[in-house]
């Protein structure tokens, strides 16, 4: 890419996966790779200069601590152990004999969710084997290991552990696919691994076991739910923001939020009317998107708008944002995985087409929403709309709670 030389490989070869393992150990400059969450950024946690590479490529504040991504126990225990200690020092004593540095409250969930999408808060040592920009100056490191096949075999290949965010530029929507990580890197970085599309497509859960009771700093690919059915682990409290303190008060003022998973368009997010039968946005919505592409009286006044619109719901073609405000004009036109219908955009009295619409559904049940969620904004973004509606999910402990969690980050105005 000009004087870079980038190589986006699909379907990683051994030999291929090989010469990335040997980039990470020896080069400053982070890799693209795929997890199950969304794609990563990865260097070698245990080099200052590679995890800083991190930060420079994501334009990322130096305050915002990164995930430690493992392959296996033992090279978790030797995050947890000083540095200059031999492997097998003091610790707590497991039933067989072994010492083991690993906290007792997070046994349940490591056996339960690991490999998988689930970051434990661990105690850094001191002096710690990871660089210290990994951790940006807190006493805890946060640390999963991923299940995606080819996250491990990197992982395992460089024999390091590997600092990874989420391989978007820093305030854009997370990267799922390859192509997604290419455009926000696209001449900062050298190497993307391609492994398809995500399978989750929304983040790690983030916990802390440290603390009592233990806290959810961040829904994520595993449920609340899942989690307070672990042992020791029914006390656990939301340590995020959801619904019942958010988005129920007046639409919030745009610039006012601290700016994540934000396409360039503006969002505007609807959280309402859930109830059986209802789900359908109403005349007062509607009211709200003519006021935005602006009320025409006469084609002179036309001012032509694009809106992206984003269904979370089993909806038919045409129906949901409805009204009269939208007649499908053109057939399915499928790119990549996403299938993204355009219309016209009427007049209030449905005579006038004031602009398009860009329709593009993502399932109807939460965890093909949250696969897709990402991946939606992303395609919408790159047509250039003037904003984006989305339609909410009804919020629960489930991977609903990461998805709602997202989207009221990403939106500018909520409506309820
Ligand atoms: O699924 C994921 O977790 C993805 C993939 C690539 O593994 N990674 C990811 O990283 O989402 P990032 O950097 O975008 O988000 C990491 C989150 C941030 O909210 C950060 O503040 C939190 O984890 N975090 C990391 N270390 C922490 C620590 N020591 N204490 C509190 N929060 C921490
Ligand atoms: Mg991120």
């Amino acid at each position: 890419v000009g004087s870079w030389e980038m190589t986006t490989q699909a379907n990683p070869s051994m030999a291929v996966l090989k010469e990335a393992a040997d980039y990470l150990r020896t080069r400053d400059t982070p890799v693209g790779f795929p997890t199950e969450t969304v794609y990563g950024l990865g260097a070698d946690a245990t080099r200052s200069g590679s995890v800083k590479g991190i930060y420079a490529a994501k334009r990322r504040p130096q305050d915002n601590p990164l995930i430690v991504h493992v392959s296996d126990l033992d090279m978790l225990r030797d995050l947890l152990r000083p540095s200059s200690s031999s492997p097998a020092p003091n610790g707590t004593t497991t039933p067989n004999g072994h010492s083991d540095v690993i906290p007792e409250i997070y046994k349940p969930l490591i056996s339960r969710f690991w490999p998988g999408p689930l970051t434990i808060l661990l105690p850094n040592p001191s002096p710690s084997p990871l660089a210290p920009e990994v951790t940006a100056g807190l006493p805890t490191f946060g640390a999963r290991m991923p299940s995606s096949p080819l996250a491990l075999s990197l992982i395992k290949l460089t024999g390091r552990p590997l600092a990874a965010p989420s391989a978007n530029a820093s305030t854009r929507p997370s990267a799922t696919t390859a192509s997604d990580v290419l455009e926000d890197m696209e001449g900062r970085i050298e190497m993307i691994l391609d492994g398809g599309s995500c399978q989750v497509g929304v983040e790690s859960t983030v916990v802390d076991g440290l603390c009592d009771p233990p806290v959810v700093l961040r829904p994520g690919g595993v449920s609340l739910e899942d989690i307070r059915a672990c042992a020791g682990w029914d006390g656990v409290e939301k340590a995020y923001k959801d619904h019942s303190e958010q988005g129920k008060s007046a639409p919030r003022a745009p610039g006012m939020k601290y700016k994540h998973y934000s396409p360039r368009a503006r969002v505007v997010l609807y959280e309402a009317t859930y109830g059986a039968g209802q789900g359908r946005i109403s005349e007062e919505d509607v009211d709200v998107i003519r006021d935005m592409t602006g009320q025409v009286d006469s084609v002179s006044e036309k001012r032509t708008k694009t809106i992206g619109l984003v269904r979370t719901r089993h909806w038919g073609q045409g129906a949901g944002l409805k009204c009269g405000e939208f007649r499908s004009i053109a057939a399915s036109e499928a790119e990549a995985d996403l299938d993204v219908h355009e219309a016209d955009l009427y007049d209030s009295q449905g005579s006038v087409s004031v602009g398009t619409v860009l329709d593009l559904s993502i399932g109807h049940d939460a965890r093909s929403v949250a696969q897709g969620l990402f991946a939606a904004l992303r395609e919408l973004d790159r047509r250039k709309p003037d904003l984006i509606f989305v339609e909410g999910i009804p919020d629960k402990d489930d991977i609903a709670a990461a998805v709602m969690n997202r989207l009221r980050k990403a939106a500018s105005e909520i409506r309820s």
